[in-house]
């Protein structure tokens, strides 16, 4: 990380803001810090150059939730014409207990990918990631399954059931949370990580080839202020329990400490979701190998409805083989 530069999403709080701090420790020569709100997220650089004792914090306004916020911030980036090393898409929420939508219809616990991908597109098309760039976006375990209380959509049998067996429209329909979506909070959130993890993958198919994407997990920190819009069984039961048991949960510096090992990853794990061995919340992360996380026509889908609801495409970069031949 010595001497690159680094943009961090939701440095408010908990790990973006411990991930901050980690970046400006592992030598970063700036560490855009980036929250919904200027003044918060001044306050925040301001505390971080504070404790770190490092004057590499630059605030951003970034509210994703609104597309012409992402859009300041894009105008913003350009103005300052540094291409950004290390892409640190960390923002995200369990959603409340009860249903919000964003002004553009999107749930609120999928708004931050909408967000981040019209954040990555628009660097990618004005080449202001460097050619080796890294992008890391927070997944969690219950994209792939068997965490109690979170469970994801079997997209195919609902495609099947509402759709005609459409993917992309399932996709955008849980990413609206309607038609035929059932509210349930800790469902949505699956749902949403899971959906990152299939664009991640089809997101790595179109970077050039130096860049690489990853959804990493930075599995169970709950003394960050993740569920503080969730329902009571996630807050009074489920994290009570998760903190007794040893190895279970992380401190916010062990849990964002993830993201930083993952800015390391090689272009060969590019599109993968990395989190914590089965059955756990902490400790080191792995490639997760669920078929279903796998499944290439629900990775596209995913894709094809992130573009449709965030209005931004980005061209696939040229197949490796035609690249080859290029070179010959
Ligand atoms: N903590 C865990 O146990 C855990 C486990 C697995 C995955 N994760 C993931 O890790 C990431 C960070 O969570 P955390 O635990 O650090 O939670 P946190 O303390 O609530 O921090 C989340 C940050 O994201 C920002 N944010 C959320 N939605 C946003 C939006 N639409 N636009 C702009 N900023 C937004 C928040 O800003 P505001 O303060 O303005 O809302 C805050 O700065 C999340 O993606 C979460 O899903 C956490």
């Amino acid at each position: 990380m010595g001497h690159s530069i680094a943009l961090v999403t939701g440095t408010t709080s908990g790990l973006g803001y411990a991930a901050a701090k980690l970046l400006a420790a592992e030598g970063c020569r700036q560490v855009i810090v980036t929250g919904r709100s200027l003044a918060r997220v001044k306050e925040s650089a301001a505390q971080l150059a504070a404790e770190t004792k490092a004057q590499v914090f630059t605030p951003l306004e970034l509210d994703l939730n609104a597309p012409t916020s992402v859009q300041s911030a894009l105008a913003e980036l350009v103005k300052r014409g540094r291409p950004v090393d290390f892409l640190l898409l960390n923002a995200g929420l369990v959603p409340f207990k009860k249903r919000a939508l964003t002004a553009a219809g999107v749930e609120a616990s999928q708004a931050p990918l909408i967000g981040h991908h019209q954040l990555t597109v628009g660097l990618l098309r004005a080449n202001l990631l460097s050619p080796n760039a890294r992008i890391v976006i927070a997944g969690a375990e219950p994209a792939r399954g068997g965490v109690p209380l979170f469970s994801y959509t079997d997209l195919p049998a609902f495609a099947a059931k509402y759709h005609q067996g459409e993917r992309t429209a399932a996709v955008e329909a849980l990413i609206r949370n309607g038609p035929n979506v059932k509210y349930v909070p800790n469902n949505a959130y699956a749902d949403a990580k899971l959906i990152i993890a299939w664009w991640v993958a089809a997101l790595a198919r179109r970077l050039p080839s130096g860049m690489a994407v990853y959804a990493v997990s930075p599995g169970g920190a709950t003394d960050t202020k993740v569920v503080r819009s969730a329902g009571p069984a996630l807050r009074y039961l489920m994290i009570p329990i998760v903190k007794l048991i040893p190895g279970m949960n992380q401190t916010p510096e062990t849990a964002a400490r993830r993201y930083i090992q993952a800015s390391e990853f090689g272009t060969d794990v590019s599109g993968q979701f990395f989190a914590s061995a089965k059955g756990k919340f902490s400790g080191p992360v792995e490639v997760q190998r669920q078929p279903h996380l796998h499944d290439r026509a629900s990775q596209e889908a995913a894709w094809q409805a992130v573009v449709k609801v965030s209005g931004l495409d980005y061209s696939p970069a040229r197949p490796a083989s035609e690249e080859t031949k290029c070179h010959h």
